[in-house]
């Protein structure tokens, strides 16, 4: 018996690892990209429904596959930076073998830059990734090979995507953050249903006068039709600007640390200035070039938590959310979308709508995280019992129904597989095996 009560970690861990293994076997992509001339090897999300290379989550991946397989581990994110493009950036999506699937091609709704890479990015999490392989592999040398190419990522979030300075990143389309119809966007994206046609008419109502402007950033900003500070982003990248300084602490670039640990400072001190309602006790993303909060209370809100400098009293607001039955403490935690928002959908929404209620195992992978650094180790521990009994109940499904458990979205979903590294966060192998 562990310290948790959970004695049967070591035995959920095993059949967990087993899971994720053939899972990483099942989605696997290998092979020759004639068009970039280089070779592949990554874990798809879903070879039903999304066969390539999306960015965060083969970030997920490699961090799952860092615990089986550190050498695959590596190659995924190899792969993902292999086309990183001159100025840094690094596409959402890297169509690989797109000759493959061009039915199922006709059925997004992405923006290109070239037949092969998508023109618009996801939550920057490449350093965390990068810092799991790097701990569970080769160490400095991996980190050495690579950390280049994750600066110059960061370089471009910095360049590209703060015109204003303030040290939030902005997105400019919904799919940017990775959270394609959230309801918090609803209303600023002018849709007043749940039919997938009106989130597909609106996404053109934004993208579609980007192409126009050969999606020029400059232009993009001054068109005003999109653009979102998000708080989960933005969280994200300040986290991640942290770890990319300790990779180059290690990799002989402390001197170029200070940059990105100042800069996460600011991103962090303007999050806490200007997102935090003290009212609602929730933060809020900036919105528009006039920065109006986007006040749908859905699982973003919560993401600060991960952050060190969160004070008490607003470390207190957000637990309290999350205990809140009314709100997040669902039967399988933790819902996408607080259970009294009228918006909220626990199930499948508009054929697949995505992001409008049910629970998804990445969010809760931060939420943990942040839960045990500020010391509510007995909340963090139950979000991951939860999470691994999803997978336990209903396999690797994209998102899961916080009510019943039951798995919806795609099948074989990769970045569920994250539920082993949250089984490492409260019961480390070391402790059990
Ligand atoms: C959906 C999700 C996005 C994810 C992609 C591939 O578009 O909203 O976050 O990256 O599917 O899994």
């Amino acid at each position: 018996m562990t310290a948790d009560g959970h004695d049967d970690w070591a035995d959920r861990r095993r059949s967990l690892r087993s899971a994720v293994t053939e899972l990483s076997h099942r989605n696997r992509q290998t092979g020759w990209a004639p068009w970039c001339e280089r070779h592949y090897d990554f874990v798809c999300p879903s070879f039903g429904t999304y066969p390539f290379q999306w960015f965060w989550d083969s970030c997920f991946h490699a961090i799952a596959l860092s615990h089986l397989d550190t050498e695959r581990a590596e190659r995924e994110l190899t792969s993902l930076m292999a086309n990183q493009h001159d100025d840094g950036f690094i596409s959402h999506v890297t169509f690989w073998q797109r000759e493959q699937y061009e039915k199922m091609l006709s059925t997004y709704a992405i923006a290109y830059r070239t037949p092969w890479l998508s023109n618009s990015m996801q939550p920057p999490v490449l350093a965390e990734a990068v810092a799991s392989v790097a701990d569970r592999g080769r160490g400095d040398a991996f980190v050495a090979e690579v950390v280049d190419s994750v600066r110059r990522f960061y370089d471009w979030c910095d360049a590209a995507r703060d015109p204003d300075g303030d040290g939030l990143i902005a997105v400019l389309q919904p799919d940017e953050t990775g959270l394609d119809h959230s309801p918090k966007f609803d209303a600023y994206l002018g849709v007043h249903s749940e039919e997938h046609a009106d989130f597909t008419a609106a996404w053109h109502r934004v993208a579609d006068p980007y192409d126009e402007h050969d999606r020029a950033l400059d232009v993009m900003f001054s068109l005003d039709r999109f653009i979102v500070e998000d708080v989960m982003v933005n969280t994200i990248y300040a986290e991640n600007l942290r770890v990319l300084a300790s990779l180059l602490e290690r990799s002989g670039g402390a001197a170029a640390a200070g940059v990105y640990r100042r800069r996460a400072d600011q991103t962090v001190s303007t999050m806490l200035s200007r997102c935090w309602d003290p009212d609602r006790g929730l933060f809020f993303d900036l919105a528009g070039a006039d920065e109006h909060w986007l006040t749908a209370n859905t699982v973003t809100s919560l993401f600060p938590l991960l952050l060190p400098e969160l004070s008490a009293e607003m470390v207190r607001r957000l637990v309290t959310q999350l205990r809140d039955a009314a709100r997040y403490d669902a039967a399988f935690p933790v819902p996408s979308v607080a259970r009294d928002e009228p918006s909220y959908r626990p199930g499948v929404v508009g054929g697949s709508l995505v992001w409008r209620g049910p629970t998804w195992l990445n969010a809760n992978w931060y939420l943990a995280r942040g839960l045990l650094r500020h010391g509510h180790r007995e909340l963090a521990v139950h979000l991951v019992d939860r999470s691994v009994a999803l997978i336990e109940r209903s396999g690797f499904r994209e998102y899961y129904n916080p009510e019943t458990g039951e798995g919806h979205g795609a099948h074989d979903f990769g970045w569920s597989a994250i539920a082993l590294d949250m089984l490492e966060l409260v019961a480390p192998s070391s402790q059990q095996e």
